[in-house]
């Protein structure tokens, strides 16, 4: 599904990537950890494409085909899909509008016509249904005075609606609560099928109780140092991100 190869990355002539390699295949769920300013959020936001960063050096292959000179909304077209870890409102635009508005987006880039209004209800209602979002919630102005769980919620939401090849998922945002975990982990594993990957950015070791990882990568000064099984994520837990340091320095 996702391969990235060497990949170097700046902004502002500073290296904040340097050389990271990572694969994921379809059907897996990859967390990445890592302390404050590692990198994590910047390799997400390289891997979909924003132009605030330089990528001086490497690959991002998405099946096969190399995503490095492509634009966000392309990357997006082709399956990708990030939330972010400060989502931008917008007033006056609705939930389900702006849900609507990106569907026909995709797939007029795709060549397809727009949903039929019929079945785009359908599937509001069938993911709202699966991932318990009441009705009113749809009708509120997109992420306007949205609590930060009623943000992840909305995220999960687009995820559904959206049914990338490829979730990254920042969930860096300290004020997730613990009903906000709770949202991430339901929304992931009940969209989580053998098609599609995702790759969760997380500090808590709490989150990947309910999210179960089939790999866990340590992210520390822009290069992956160390990559386990979910009991590393303990292990972090545990001895924290000196230890890694440590072992480094070894
Ligand atoms: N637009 C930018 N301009 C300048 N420096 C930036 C920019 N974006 C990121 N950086 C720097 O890159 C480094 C990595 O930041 P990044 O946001 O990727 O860290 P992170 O691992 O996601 O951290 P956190 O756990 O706090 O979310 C930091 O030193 C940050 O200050
Ligand atoms: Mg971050």
């Amino acid at each position: 599904m996702l391969q990235i190869k060497n990949l170097h990355a700046s902004v502002e002539d500073k290296e904040i990537l340097k050389g990271i390699n990572l694969e994921v295949k379809a059907g897996e769920v990859h967390a990445i950890m890592g302390p404050n300013g590692a990198g994590k959020s910047t390799l997400s936001s390289v891997i979909t494409g924003n132009e605030a960063f330089e990528v001086t050096e490497g690959e991002i292959i998405l099946e096969g085909e190399e995503l490095n000179e492509l634009g966000p909304e392309e990357r997006a077209h082709k399956g990708v899909f990030l939330s972010f870890q400060y989502p931008v409102e917008i007033p006056g635009v609705s939930v389900t509008n702006f849900m609507k508005t990106a569907i026909n987006e995709s797939r007029k880039a795709q060549g397809l016509e727009e949903m039929p209004a019929n079945e785009m209800l359908k599937k509001i209602k069938e993911k709202a249904e699966l991932l318990e979002i009441d009705r009113k919630f749809l009708s509120r102005s997109l992420n306007e005075g949205f609590s930060g769980g009623e943000k992840k919620r909305n995220e999960i939401f687009q995820m559904a609606m959206l049914e990338p090849k490829l979730a990254i998922l920042d969930e860096t945002d300290s004020g997730l609560d613990i009903d906000a975990l709770r949202i991430v982990a339901n929304g992931v594993n009940k969209l989580k099928s053998k098609d599609n990957a995702v790759v969760l950015i997380t500090h808590y070791q709490r989150l990947l109780d309910y999210i179960v990882p089939d790999y866990v990568h340590v992210l520390y000064d822009g290069k992956i140092v160390m990559t386990g099984g979910k009991e590393l994520a303990l292990e972090l837990e545990e001895k924290g991100y000196d230890w890694i340091k440590a072992s480094l320095e070894k």
